[in-house]
């Protein structure tokens, strides 16, 4: 059974609720930015310190990682984040108007390393293509990965991906990215002496 989630930050949610109503939720209008797999919430609380001007959604299907991201939202005195537990692209669909997301944001992805298993990963190109829809013109895509196959992969792609232009140009990845937050879970591998994969773009 779930461990039920009571945090005032938490925005219980399932397939069959109708769409939130963004704006009467945050209380205003600001644009959306969206967290897809937030975790344990250590990277949303750091980026929604650094840009109060956005409402911060966070996602997550992992309950244990929806209460411990509401535990951490609710120790800081931060307005602008939600968290809801909710798989990505049904979410999406269902919650999201298009054109409306300022900013997207996927950190370390499950990598399924096994080769059988690559098909599984959420981030591709027509999942990005699909994402696209959702995403105002202007709005930034950020993906990071300590998976070498999947940075690698990802920056591929999305250097001929349609309507997106880089903004790492002429690096189609990097491996820091200046005011970047690093989850606990980046941290671990970059301690570990592996590097972090920084894709970074703009819908056009
Ligand atoms: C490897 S963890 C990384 C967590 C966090 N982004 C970080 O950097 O610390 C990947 C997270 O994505 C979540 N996740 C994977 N696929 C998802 C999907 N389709 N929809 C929602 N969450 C997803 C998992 O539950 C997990 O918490």
């Amino acid at each position: 059974m779930l461990i039920p989630n009571t945090s005032p930050s938490f925005l219980p949610w399932e397939d069959s609720h109708p769409a939130p109503l963004w704006s009467e939720i945050f209380g205003n209008d600001n644009p959306l930015a969206l967290e897809i797999g937030c975790g344990v919430g250590d990277f949303i609380v750091q980026m929604a310190a650094l840009h109060p001007e956005l409402n911060f959604i966070a996602i997550d299907f992992y309950n244990k990682g929806c209460i411990k991201t509401c535990k951490r939202v609710d120790k800081s005195s931060l307005t602008n984040v939600k968290i809801l537990r909710a798989e990505a692209r049904s979410f999406i669909e269902s919650c999201i108007a298009q054109n409306s997301l300022r900013k997207v944001i996927i950190n370390c992805p499950d990598p399924w390393p096994k080769l059988r298993h690559r098909k599984r990963r959420l981030v591709n190109s027509e999942f990005v293509a699909w994402l696209s829809g959702f995403m105002q013109p202007g709005a930034g895509f950020y993906f990071a990965t300590d998976f070498d196959d999947y940075g690698l992969d990802v920056a591929q792609f999305m250097a001929v991906q349609p309507g997106f232009d880089n903004q790492l140009a002429p690096d189609t990845y990097r491996h820091a990215l200046a005011g970047y937050p690093i989850s606990k879970y980046m941290k671990r591998f970059l301690d570990a002496g592996q590097q972090i994969y920084y894709v970074h773009y703009r819908k056009r």
